[in-house]
C-alpha cells in the first residue's frame, strides 16, 4: 500500500486516478502548516504541493518512507531539490501542463495594460466616466521582448506575432534557429532591453535569473516601457520597478507574481500604473485538470513500475525506453555490487557501454544504477539511483561513463571497471541473455557465462589437477549445496576461476577451509 499526501489541493481528474488505483490511500488534508506536515509525513511515500507549501531539507528530514515529491506545475523553486535529491527522493513536476493557461494570462496582462482595463473597471465602480484618462496604446506594430523562449515563452510569442508585434527574444539557452523558426528576433538582453515596449518574463528562478530586472537593466530600458511578470516573483527587484515608475521612466507594469507572496504592504500595491493578480498564471479549469491528470499519473506509474516522467533531479525515461532498459538497468546494477565488493575500497568506476542495444539508449541511469549497486550494501542509509551520484561524490569515488561501438558479439554490454588504491583494478562485463537474465561474461581475463545472482564464491586457483576436487569436497563436508558452477582458464596466467552459486550463504570457516589448499590463491563470497 502506497500513502500520498496531498498538501495544496488538486483537482478531481487527479484523484480519480489515484482513487481507480489499487494499492493507493489519498489524503488531503486542508490547510497544513509546515509543522502539521513535518509531523505527518513520515507516514507517507509520496507528497504533491503546488507553491504554497515550502519543501524544506528540514521538512523532509524525518520522512523515511518519502519517495517521491510531485510538483502539480512547473516551478520548483519551492521545493529543496537538492536535499530531496540527498535523501534519495525523486522530484517531479508536469512542465507544460499550464503552459497555455500562463501563456494566455500574460497576453490578458499585455492587453489590459496597454488599456487600463482594470484601473478604468475600478474607475466606473466609483461612479466615474474617465474617458480622457484612460488614453492607451495599441500592441500593433510595437515591440515585445520575451525573456526566457521556453514552452511558455514561445505561445506568447506566437500569439503576439500573430497581434503584428514584432518580437525580440533573449534566450542564453536555446539556439537562434529555434527562435527564428518561430519568427523571433534572436537578440543579447541588452539589445532587448533598449529595444522593447513591452518586456515580459518566461523563465525559471534561477541565481542566474534572480532579479534580472533591477535597477541597472531598467536603466538600459526605452523610456515608456511596460514590464510583466507571470513567471516567477524573484525575477524583478520590486524596488528597482517602484522606483522607475513612479520617476515616470517605466509606464507601468502588470504583475502576477511576487517577490512575497502574498505581497502585503508592497509599494507596487499602491501604484496606479501597475496591476496585478494573485499568482492566477495557471488558474485555468483546463490546467488545473491537466496538472492534476499529468502528477498522478506520473506519481502512478514512478511507485507502481519504477517509470520515470519529468523528474528535475533523474533523467526522464519513455515508455519504449524503458522496456529496453529495464534488464541493463538490473545488470548495471548487479556488476557495481560485483564490484564493490570485491575491489575495497572502490577509488573510482569506470563504465563502457557496447553493442547495438545500447547505443542509442540514454545511458545515466544505468550509470547511477551501477552506482546504487556499489553502495547498497555498503551503506547502512537508503540509496537509489537518484542520490547514488551525490553519495558517491561525498565518498570522493570517481564515476565515468562512455559508449564504444566494439562489443564481444553480444547486442548489448555493459563493463565495469573499478579501481582500488595502487594498481588493484577489477573489470566485469555482464549482458542479458533472453531479454532479462543478467549473466557476467568476464571477470578480468576470465571468459564466463555465469548468472549474477544469489550468493556467489569466486575462487581463483592456480591451474592445477585436484583443485575443483577440494572444493567440492570442502563445500560437502559443509554441507554447502552447490546450486551452478562456473569455471574458466586464463590466457594470460596459469591460473583458474571458478565461480559456485550457493544455495545459502557460507559461513566464515568454509571460506578459510577452502582458502587452506595450496592451490588456492583467493576466496570470495559475494552476494547479488
Ligand atoms: P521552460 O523551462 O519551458 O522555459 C524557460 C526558458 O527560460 C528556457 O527556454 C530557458 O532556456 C530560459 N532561460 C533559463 N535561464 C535563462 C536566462 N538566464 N536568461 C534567459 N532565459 C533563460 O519553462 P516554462 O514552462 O516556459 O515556464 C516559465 C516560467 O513560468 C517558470 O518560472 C514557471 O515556474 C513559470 N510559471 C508560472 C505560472 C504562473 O502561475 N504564473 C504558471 C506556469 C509557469
Ligand atoms: C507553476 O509554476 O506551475 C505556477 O506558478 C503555477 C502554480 O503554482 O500552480
Amino acid at each position: 500500500m502506497y500513502k500520498i499526501l496531498i498538501c495544496d489541493g488538486l483537482d478531481e481528474s487527479g484523484l480519480k486516478v489515484f482513487r481507480s488505483a489499487e494499492g493507493i490511500e489519498v489524503d488531503m488534508p486542508e490547510g497544513l502548516g509546515a509543522d502539521a506536515i513535518k509531523a505527518i509525513l513520515p507516514g507517507y511515500d509520496a507528497m504533491i504541493v503546488r507553491s504554497r507549501t515550502k519543501v524544506t531539507a528540514d521538512l523532509i528530514a524525518g520522512a523515511e518512507r518519502l519517495k517521491v515529491i510531485g510538483r502539480a506545475g512547473t516551478g520548483v523553486d519551492n521545493i529543496d531539490v537538492g536535499a530531496a535529491g540527498e535523501r534519495g527522493i525523486l522530484v517531479m513536476n508536469t512542465p507544460g501542463a499550464n503552459a497555455m493557461a500562463a501563456a494566455e494570462h500574460t497576453l490578458a496582462m499585455m492587453l489590459a495594460l496597454a488599456r487600463h482595463v482594470p484601473q478604468a473597471t475600478a474607475s466606473m465602480r466609483n461612479g466615474l466616466w474617465e474617458k480622457k484618462k484612460f488614453l492607451g496604446t495599441e500592441l500593433y506594430h510595437q515591440t515585445l521582448g520575451i525573456v526566457g523562449l521556453g514552452r511558455i515563452g514561445s505561445i506568447v510569442a506566437e500569439r503576439a506575432l500573430s497581434m503584428k508585434m514584432r518580437v525580440l527574444a533573449y534566450d542564453p539557452v536555446i539556439a537562434p534557429e529555434a527562435a527564428k523558426a518561430l519568427g523571433v528576433e534572436y537578440v543579447s538582453l541588452d539589445e532587448l532591453l533598449a529595444g522593447s515596449d513591452f518586456i515580459t518574463l518566461h523563465t525559471p528562478l534561477t541565481e542566474e535569473t534572480r532579479r534580472i530586472i533591477n535597477r541597472e537593466t531598467l536603466a538600459k530600458t526605452k523610456p515608456g516601457v511596460r514590464i510583466l511578470n507571470c513567471a516567477r516573483g524573484g525575477l524583478i527587484d520590486e524596488e528597482a520597478l517602484c522606483e522607475s515608475i513612479a520617476k515616470g521612466h517605466a509606464a507601468g507594469a502588470a504583475l502576477d507574481v511576487f517577490e512575497k507572496e502574498p505581497p502585503a504592504g508592497s509599494p507596487l500595491l499602491e501604484m496606479e500604473r501597475v496591476i496585478f493578480t494573485p499568482h492566477l498564471g495557471a488558474s485555468s479549469r483546463q490546467a488545473q485538470e491537466n496538472v492534476s491528470l499529468a502528477i498522478a499519473s506520473q506519481i502512478l506509474d514512478y511507485l507502481q513500475r519504477g517509470l520515470i516522467l519529468n523528474a528535475v533531479n533523474f533523467p526522464s525515461i519513455s515508455l519504449k525506453d524503458y522496456d529496453r532498459l529495464k534488464p541493463y538497468l538490473l545488470l548495471a546494477e548487479r556488476l557495481g555490487s560485483l564490484q564493490g565488493q570485491l575491489c575495497r575500497p572502490v577509488v573510482a568506476l569506470h563504465v563502457t557501454y557496447g553493442g547495438a542495444d545500447l547505443l542509442d539508449i540514454p545511458a545515466q541511469p544505468l550509470t547511477q544504477s551501477v552506482a546504487k549497486g556499489l553502495l547498497d550494501p555498503i551503506l547502512s542509509e537508503k540509496v537509489n539511483l537518484i542520490n547514488a551520484p551525490v553519495l558517491l561524490k561525498h565518498r570522493q569515488i570517481e564515476l565515468t561513463a562512455s559508449t564504444t561501438s566494439q562489443s564481444r558479439g553480444y547486442t548489448g554490454e555493459i563493463t565495469v571497471t573499478a579501481r582500488g588504491p595502487g594498481k588493484m583494478e577489477f573489470t566485469a562485463t555482464g549482458a542479458v541473455f533472453l531479454g532479462r537474465e543478467v549473466r557476467l561474461v568476464r571477470l578480468n581475463d576470465y571468459m564466463l557465462e555465469a548468472e549474477l545472482q544469489g550468493v556467489n564464491l569466486i575462487i581463483q586457483n592456480l591451474d592445477k589437477p585436484g583443485t575443483i576436487g577440494h572444493i567440492g569436497t570442502t563445500l560437502g563436508n559443509f554441507n554447502v549445496n552447490i546450486a551452478d558452477m562456473h569455471l574458466a582458464r586464463s590466457r594470460a596466467e596459469d591460473r583458474a576461476i571458478a565461480i559456485i552459486k550457493l544455495d545459502g550463504e557460507a559461513p566464515q570457516e568454509v571460506l578459510e577451509a577452502l582458502r587452506s589448499h595450496p592451490s588456492i590463491v583467493s576466496v570470495q563470497q559475494v552476494k547479488l
